[in-house]
């Protein structure tokens, strides 16, 4: 971020400044012209389903899960911001992970928040989280909450896809804090729970006698609210969404959207860090608007295009694109599309630092 240039050089003494050095002591001027230049701004960008299903079948073919280094078995392929060295953006890091019939994705468990969004799925294809199977169905979004044991066992004959969401840059990078890490000593934890126990706990029927599971786990003082897994049905969430259409009034600058709830608090956002709803798009182009926050977005179905700062972000079903924070954005789906949209809205909200208008 370009800062203003001070009017006039001014110079220091030769002693004030050995004195600065001396005691690790710096004047504003200097030291405003070097905040906000960490990273290289985000640029508008997007990932073709194609290119990504290449990258993906490429590694599959070379490595199976076994072979990689232990604590990193995850066959994931992850976009690049070309502004980023590790991650879409600063705040969210998106990964495309694969689990071929037969194969295992190891147990461990974390402090960042992660989910999983299904690409391609089978009622035989489980992420385990907290001791329960759930079933990975195209397009379901199932949540693995931060220090949740998970693992992911594909125990059908095809090989399984999904977007990884995580808040690791966010926690790595802008915090510059640790990811606390643990493997499970067993490749699959016990499954505890019979499947749609965290759904009889968290979904729309609850326990009366408030008998509720608390036992969340989480080594972190200070957790408000902390999300449970859950996993969110996309039959149930298309459904809704279509609901909207038939009878409501589309956002100018979004669409039809639902948003992905925490169950523990029935509002957004689903995790602290980000946020996540299901748009779509059939009324033609939206209006522009930009905001502070970033947004990445996943195609779920039908073509068009997002126009970022005059660019045009030609997309297609399963393409991941980025919208930079600050930049103007509209869409304009060829006819009905579905977009999964991110966003770190959440953590912008969290100190009232987010902004947002027409553009
Ligand atoms: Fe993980
Ligand atoms: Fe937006």
């Amino acid at each position: 971020m370009a800062q203003q240039e001070p009017e006039e050089q001014v110079e220091l003494s030769s002693s004030t400044r050995s004195h600065l050095e001396a005691q690790n002591l710096r004047p504003l001027w200097e030291v405003e012209d070097t905040m906000g230049n960490v990273y290289d701004d985000l640029e508008p960008d997007i990932w073709k389903w194609e290119d990504i299903q290449t990258a993906i079948d490429n590694i599959e073919n070379d490595i199976p899960i076994d072979d990689l280094p232990p604590g990193f078995q995850r066959r994931v392929t992850v976009p690049i911001n070309t502004g980023m060295e590790n991650a879409i953006s600063n705040t969210i890091y998106v990964g495309v992970q694969t689990v071929s019939p037969g194969e295992n994705a190891p147990a461990h468990r974390h402090g960042a928040n992660a989910l999983r969004f299904t690409i391609d799925g089978h009622e035989e294809m489980k992420t385990v989280v907290a001791g329960e199977e759930f079933p990975m169905h195209d397009n379901d979004l199932i949540t693995t909450p931060q220090w949740e044991w998970h693992d992911h066992v594909n125990d059908s004959d095809e090989t399984a896809t999904w977007l990884d969401v995580l808040d690791l840059p966010l926690i790595l990078d802008s915090l510059n804090s640790t990811n606390v890490f643990e493997n499970h000593e067993l490749d699959r934890q016990p499954v505890t729970k019979t499947q749609g126990y965290w759904d009889s706990q968290y979904g729309r029927a609850r326990p009366a006698d408030e008998a509720k599971d608390s036992s969340i786990p989480g080594p972190f003082e200070g957790n408000r609210e902390p999300t449970p897994p859950y996993r969110f049905k996309w039959r149930e969430t298309d459904e809704t969404l279509r609901q909207r259409a038939d009878n409501d009034t589309p956002d100018p600058y979004d669409g039809y959207s639902m948003a992905y709830v925490n169950p523990n608090t029935g509002s957004p956002p689903l995790f602290p860090t980000m946020s996540f709803r299901s748009q779509l798009l059939n009324e033609g182009p939206t209006d522009a608007h930009f905001h502070n926050a970033t947004e990445v977005f996943f195609v779920i179905e039908g073509e068009g295009a997002t126009h970022v700062d005059g660019e045009a972000l030609e997309w297609g079903e399963r393409d991941i694109f980025v919208v930079p924070p600050g930049t103007p954005h509209h869409h304009e789906p060829d006819d009905e599309a579905i977009l999964l949209g991110m966003s770190d809205r959440p953590v912008y909200e969290a100190f009232n630092f987010y902004t947002e208008a027409e553009a």
